[in-house]
């Protein structure tokens, strides 16, 4: 593993998947080879567990192996080698049963076009074996809560990209999976519907126990959702942990103060504390780890220092993306071009 082996990331190296309690999904070893001259590797001996209830975020940049992972989370992509199951069961060996189970959305798939939106989600409602009266019922239900239902008699085709994606996501939840693939289904969505969709899939999770692997370049959206990440990069697990932990790790949090009073006391002990700071006149901002803050704070009103004014920053998933790319993830580009770049 690129970043392991850098020694920076060791303390978030790859969660063992039997540390996981009560998996409802365990991927193993998983590869996925494209043919070509030469062949990409897209996901290369990938291994993780999502645990019940849990929602799990697959980051990382363009190519890094998400949307075919999920793919051959679906069976709608065959791997190399490597073995998925679900519930206990091999994919491979209870295909359909587990299918049955498992919902599916992305903002990059389609339905069938001429079909109109409530045809659509008939077909799989009844695939999925519905009974008639909860088919109308759940299909509404999950129209209006995307706020599609006025548009269920027009045909796919007519649909904006925002709108389509929000029909896709109302056939993820028809028939109340155990589990849903989320590949990216907030990506052509106004903020507040994306808004929507986030506490729709928090409330699937706590209110019917779903378990969820969502993938999306919004950090912030991922930072608030997800209880654990996986950074992907070039197939391979990058890095992984809690969002929060991921974040703090990065990056410290910077105070900033607008100082009225004793601004060398205060430049003083920053430079004894051996803390980063930097000065615009009187406003200071200092690098701080969190659990020092309110000591720090403490001994500079004991030293005599006023100010009017602190704004915190804290560290984001961003700051931790960002340094990732930085180092292992950097490397690509001292690396000949790969196909997919040019
Ligand atoms: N059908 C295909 N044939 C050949 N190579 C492919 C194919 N699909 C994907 N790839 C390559 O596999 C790698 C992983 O692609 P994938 O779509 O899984 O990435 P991703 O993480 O979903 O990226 P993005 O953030 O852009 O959606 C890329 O190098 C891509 O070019
Ligand atoms: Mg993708």
């Amino acid at each position: 593993m690129s970043l392991t082996d850098t020694g920076h990331f060791q303390v978030f190296s790859q969660v063992n998947s039997s540390l996981i309690r009560d998996p409802v999904l365990v991927v193993s070893e998983l590869t996925k080879v494209y043919p070509g001259r030469p062949p990409t590797t897209a996901v290369d001996r990938l291994s993780f567990a999502l645990g019940r209830r849990e929602i799990l975020g697959l980051l990382g940049p363009n190519g890094a192996g998400k949307t075919t992972t999920i793919q051959m989370l679906l069976s709608t992509l065959r791997p190399t080698s490597g073995e998925i199951s679900y519930f206990g069961q091999s994919l491979r060996a209870a295909r359909a049963t587990i299918l049955a189970q498992v919902g599916f959305a992305s903002a990059y798939s389609r339905l069938p076009r001429r079909l109109t939106v409530i045809e659509n989600l008939d077909v799989f409602a009844r695939l999925y074996g519905l009974r008639a009266g909860e088919r109308a019922s759940r299909i509404r239900e999950l129209l209006e809560r995307f706020g599609v239902w006025d548009l269920r008699r027009r045909s796919m085709e007519s649909l904006s990209a925002g709108q389509a994606t929000r029909v896709m996501l109302a056939k993820a939840f028809l028939a109340r999976p155990r589990v849903a693939l989320l590949d990216e289904p907030t990506a052509s969505l106004d903020p507040d519907i994306a808004v929507e969709v986030r506490a729709f899939v928090r409330s699937q999770r706590d209110e019917e126990g779903v378990s969820i692997v969502f993938t999306s370049h919004n950090m912030d959206e991922v930072a608030q959702l997800c209880d654990r990440v996986i950074f992907l990069d070039r197939g391979r697990i990058a890095a992984s942990g809690h969002p929060e932990e991921l974040a703090a790790s990065a990056a410290m949090t910077r105070v900033r103060l607008r100082v009225t009073h004793g601004l060398d006391r205060l430049l003083g002990h920053v430079e004894a504390a051996g803390l980063a700071s930097a000065r615009d006149d009187g406003t200071v901002e200092v690098e701080i780890d969190e659990s020092h803050l309110a000591d720090f704070l403490a001994s500079l009103a004991q030293a005599g220092v006023r100010y009017r004014e602190i704004t915190l920053r804290k560290p984001t998933l961003e700051d931790y993306f960002l340094k990732l790319a930085g180092t292992a993830m950097g490397a690509r580009t001292r690396q000949p071009a790969r196909e997919e770049e040019s």
